[in-house]
């Protein structure tokens, strides 16, 4: 079996199947023992994801659990500001901390140059996972969106609201918008690297796409993510990519989402009125149980899932995933139910 028979690549071609293709976000992680097992030998989480030998044992890990139809890197999104000098460290039950956040709009102007070689250590994963997966499995690189980006390296931590991110944008129009387009030729450059390197599908998560006014989603999100896709969809190398937008909760409808031209939506839980009808043809679509749900008894799981597998059933090109990532406390008992019970339809 090659890769031209993997059903995840098929479906991203908006292809129709019985069964669709299984994967969920975020699903080398903490709610996996054998995890916690190597986690514990690294205390700062972004040293363990500059060791390219552990981090493709950990994407292979819920492969080899779950038989998932597809591995994603292991690495995070934070990556890009920590080349940029930003200092990022994971803390215990806060989540990233930045060292040198951008508090300033001269902190915008004084960023060095992005360096594609100082992360070579991602790479290096990326072709590390891609020989140890079995062949017919896709590996999927990522990146954040310009935007998710931006909001981290200017909060400086993760936040509820990202008040001081939303003050710094309305103050600092000019440098903020130097400080995307940056990102969005980081990103660029990043993910080209990826693929040279194996990936076969790219993924962006614009994971903090819920802080912003409908127009101003369009002005410092949607505008970066349109020239990136763009940029890749010119590139030879990144050309027939399949390329996977996530975007947490955004202001705007799934059928003003697919103008920026992804290959497929990656549809988050709360999603509401998705015009299938117009979709279908367009884009695939990815997507989208509650991770909640899997804290739930087995028979809550099946009928949800069952809920959308009805849903989606006449989609040409749809992939079944969760609506964000899975959390610490599931229980991969839960993980495996859900697999073989859609397998099982
Ligand atoms: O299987 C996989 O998906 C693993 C690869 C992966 C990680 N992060 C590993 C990780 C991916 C694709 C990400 C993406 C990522 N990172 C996103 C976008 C997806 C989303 O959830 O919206 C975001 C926003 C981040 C930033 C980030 N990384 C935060 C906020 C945190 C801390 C909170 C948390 O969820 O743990 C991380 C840490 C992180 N990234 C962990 C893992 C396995 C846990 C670190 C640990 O073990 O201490």
């Amino acid at each position: 079996m090659n890769i031209e028979n993997s059903i995840f690549l098929q479906a991203l071609n908006k292809k129709k199947l019985s069964t669709p293709p299984i994967w969920y976000m975020r699903q080398a992680g903490r709610y996996m023992p054998e995890y916690r097992a190597v986690r514990k030998n690294f205390k700062n989480f972004l040293d363990m994801c500059k060791n390219p030998e552990v981090c493709c044992e950990l994407a292979l890990q819920p492969i080899n659990a779950f038989n998932l139809d597809a591995a994603i890197l292991f690495s995070d999104i934070l990556t890009i500001p920590d080349a940029l000098g930003l200092g990022v460290k994971f803390l215990e039950g806060e989540g990233p901390v930045f060292d040198n956040p951008i508090k300033i709009s001269k902190d915008v102007i004084n960023l060095p140059d992005f360096e594609p070689d100082n992360l070579s250590y991602v790479y290096k994963a990326v072709s590390n996972i891609k020989n140890a997966l079995p062949k017919n499995i896709p590996l999927i690189g990522f990146s954040g969106s310009p935007w998710t980006l931006a909001a981290y390296s200017i909060e400086g931590r993760s936040s509820k609201n990202f008040e001081y991110t939303k003050s710094f944008i309305r103050n600092n129009r000019e440098e903020v918008h130097i400080f995307l387009q940056k990102l969005t030729d980081a990103c660029f450059i990043y993910l080209k690297k990826q693929v040279k390197a194996g990936a076969d599908v790219i993924q962006i998560f614009d994971s903090w796409a819920n802080l912003l006014s409908r127009k101003d989603y369009e002005t410092y999100s949607l505008n970066y993510i349109r020239s990136l896709i763009s940029k890749l969809k010119e590139d030879q190398v990144t050309a027939s990519i399949p390329i996977i937008l996530f975007a947490r909760e955004p202001e705007i409808s799934c059928n003003q989402m697919v103008e920026v031209q992804a290959d497929c939506l990656s549809l988050y839980w709360k999603t509401k009125d998705i015009d299938l009808a117009f979709l279908n043809g367009k884009v695939a679509l990815q997507g989208n149980l509650n991770p909640e749900i899997l804290l739930q008894e087995d028979s809550v799981i099946k009928n949800e899932a069952d809920r959308i597998l009805k849903q989606f059933k006449n989609y040409d090109g749809y992939i079944f995933n969760l609506g964000h990532g899975i959390t610490p406390n599931i229980d991969p008992d839960k993980i495996k139910l859900l697999t073989d019970h859609i397998r099982s339809r």
